[in-house]
């Protein structure tokens, strides 16, 4: 089974998926990790620029980014984290699954007051060797300063991660990204959950979804 996780900027889609990874053996495919995971290149320089604005990147870069990972992952199932973002990816999106002969299962959509948001993404880290992520005050590691889950001691802090920025990816997703809630509200396989309840919650909100409770 295929997923896709659609929520704001900070609404935990990430913490979550990497969660269904580890869980159930699902790739989580980010398309913000993937561009700042191309940060040497000329792609990732102009995106990092877009991305520190809080706009979006470009609909053709971002389906064929997506189109290059799904031939790479095969038949494995996968969670899209951060991607639909607009009416024209989604298209796109059904497009490319339709060629490739897979299917999705569930688009799950995290509800959450835009308030919470903002501290949430402002107080963020990430382990610089995993990618496990932190926060300030609501996820600490367990040991000062380093990785519970991989032992490593240098993290690093996003550099959209700021309230200017905040506010305008929160507008981007106002206006681009929720419209894709009727989307596929229309089509029957949308399920929400409260984004706001905490990690162990919104886990096994989820976890009942995938095990059809
Ligand atoms: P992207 O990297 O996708 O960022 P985002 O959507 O803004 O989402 P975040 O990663 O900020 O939040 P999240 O929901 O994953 O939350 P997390 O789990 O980390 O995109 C960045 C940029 O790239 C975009 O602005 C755009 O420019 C570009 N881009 C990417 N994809 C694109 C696309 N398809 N099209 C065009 N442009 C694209 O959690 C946040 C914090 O809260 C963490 O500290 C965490 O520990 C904490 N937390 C999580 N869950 C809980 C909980 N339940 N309770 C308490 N705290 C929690």
């Amino acid at each position: 089974m295929n997923l896709i996780i659609l929520g704001p900027p900070g609404a935990g889609k990430g913490t979550q998926a990497q969660l269904l990874e580890r869980d159930r053996g699902f790739i989580q495919l980010s398309t913000g990790d993937m561009l700042r995971a191309a940060q040497g290149t000329e792609l990732g320089k102009k995106a990092k620029a877009i991305m520190d604005r809080g706009e979006l990147v470009p609909d053709d870069v971002m389906v064929q980014i997506i189109a290059n990972k799904l031939d790479e992952i095969g038949d494995r199932p996968f969670i899209l984290d951060g991607f639909p973002r607009t009416q024209g990816q989604a298209e796109a999106l059904d497009a490319l699954l339709s060629k490739k002969h897979k299917q999705l299962g569930h688009v799950i959509q995290f509800k959450i007051n835009d308030k919470i948001l903002v501290q949430r993404v402002v107080g963020r880290f990430t382990c610089a060797s995993c990618g496990e992520g932190y926060h300030d005050t609501l996820k600490r590691p367990k040991v000062e300063n380093v990785c519970d889950r991989c032992g490593a001691t240098e993290f690093t802090r996003r550099s959209d991660d700021n309230e200017q920025a905040m506010r305008a990816r929160l507008a981007a997703y106002h206006t681009q990204t929720a419209p894709l809630i009727d989307y596929y509200d229309g089509r029957s396989f949308l399920r929400v959950v409260d984004g706001s309840a905490d990690f162990e919650t919104v886990r096994a909100q989820i976890a009942s979804i995938l095990d059809g409770n």
